[in-house]
């Protein structure tokens, strides 16, 4: 039975409308879970082993909701298009080198290290087509102890030749990984990866909907990210009145737990059909800004009560820190106030946070805050070297490391309760 307390200045999200602030306190944790926050340790948490972090701040594990483990040697190159061609003159040439083991083991074992560098201790991430390179990526996130869902991706149309799977494969192969990987680990997960409406025919998306029915796996995709994209799925899709109801066809809309990246130029019927089946929206500001797609309207979605969280998107977009994520977040709201809608208040920086931990970690359970019962996943942030002033109170010290920190102020990574060393 693992028993843990960690002493220092706890700051987490419970709601996203403030911080809520511990200074000096004992965060105490017993098999992976959080018992709860003591100003003073009584009783049998006397005797648990206590780790000093006196002075530094302790805050949840960071969520990235969706990003592109082999798209990671692009990252900060080619974003001088637009999605579509973005995709097919730089994203389809790197991802079609993933049948090679070799290449695929070194990318993975770099973008795993930097996930746990940069204070990632739970990610959504899209693999390739390959399913030997897929399995090696699950493995390495198993061997890091770290938690993700990782999902082969789904393509048999509209992309490049060597990426093109015949229908009947891509559904074989997705099937090998679930069984293989739904009891393998607790922290690793598979999830059924369509790309997006454009690349999977119809016979492609129902066999994956069976498939996430049948096995009770999640699923992901891209939704509504780019205006010639939208049009795109009009045209393949004159039987469905909206983009997002393509997916629901299929069963791939919140059937099993579902999130869906972008989700900028939807119908308000669309929104209503996320709010009512439950699918999470994974915002992507950075991205969004890159590749010229547009400002989600998040505040729309936070009125609606739509799940929300954050996604680096690499390679669309260029940082894998998700502190840089939450900035991008909240300046993207502040542009669409004022050029778009002033009716849509800009997120705060404690809504930000909220998105970036607990708002995404609810895709994978209890997961993002530090209330009792939750996953004890943390972060120990030394925060002394940021900016002059060092009579800040911890709402402040927060703020201050949500926009000057980096991964250089994370110094322990802990994962259910235990630390996590460097990945290999
Ligand atoms: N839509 C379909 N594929 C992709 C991808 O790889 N990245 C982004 N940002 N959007 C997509
Ligand atoms: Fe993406």
């Amino acid at each position: 039975m693992s028993k843990i307390v960690l002493k220092g200045d706890i700051v987490f999200t419970s709601s996203k409308d403030r911080f809520e602030t511990y200074e000096d306190s004992y965060l105490v944790g017993k098999n992976g879970k959080i018992v709860g926050i003591f100003k003073e340790l009584e009783g049998e948490y006397k005797d648990y082993p206590l780790v000093d972090y006196t002075g530094k701040l302790i805050i949840p594990g960071f969520v990235d909701l969706h990003l592109h483990a082999p798209q990671y040697p692009n990252q900060g190159l080619g974003l001088d298009k637009e999605l579509l061609p973005w995709l097919n003159t730089y994203t389809f040439p790197e991802e079609a080198k993933y049948g090679d083991l070799e290449y695929a083991e070194k990318v993975y074992r770099r973008f795993i290290k930097d996930l746990w560098r940069h204070g990632t201790t739970s990610a959504v991430v899209f693999s390739s087509v390959h399913k030997e390179s897929t399995k090696l990526l699950m493995d390495l996130f198993i061997e890091s102890n770290l938690r993700a869902y990782v999902g082969k991706v789904n393509m048999d149309r509209n992309t490049s030749p060597e990426l093109t799977e015949s229908t009947e494969r891509s559904l074989l192969d997705t099937e090998e990984i679930i069984i293989e990987y739904r009891k393998k680990s607790p922290l690793v997960k598979p999830i059924i990866t369509p790309r997006f409406v454009p690349t999977c025919s119809s016979e492609l998306m129902e066999g994956l909907g069976r498939l996430a029915v049948k096995y009770g796996v999640p699923v992901q995709s891209h939704l509504s990210e780019n205006k010639n994209e939208v049009e795109w799925v009009r045209e393949l899709h004159p039987e469905c009145k909206n983009y997002a109801s393509v997916y629901n066809k299929y069963n791939l809309f919140g059937q099993t737990k579902t999130i869906m990246a972008h989700c900028i130029h939807n119908t308000d019927e669309e929104l209503d059909l996320m709010k009512n089946n439950r699918v999470f929206a994974a915002h992507c500001p950075h991205s969004n800004y890159n590749l010229s797609s547009g400002i989600m309207p998040i505040r729309k979605f936070v009125e609606r009560k739509i799940p929300i969280g954050l996604g680096s998107d690499i390679s669309g977009g260029h940082s894998i820190s998700m502190t840089s994520v939450m900035v991008a977040a909240i300046q993207a709201s502040k542009m669409y106030w004022l050029y778009n809608n002033k009716e849509y208040k800009p997120l705060t920086s404690s809504e930000a946070f909220f998105f970036g931990t607990k708002g995404g970690g609810s895709f994978f359970g209890k997961v993002g805050s530090f209330e009792a019962d939750y996953v004890l996943d943390a972060l120990v942030i030394d925060d002394s070297d940021l900016g002059y002033n060092n009579g800040l109170n911890l709402e402040e010290r927060i703020q201050r490391y949500i926009y000057n920190g980096d991964d250089r102020n994370i110094i322990d990574v802990y994962v259910e309760g235990r630390r996590v060393e460097e990945p290999k």
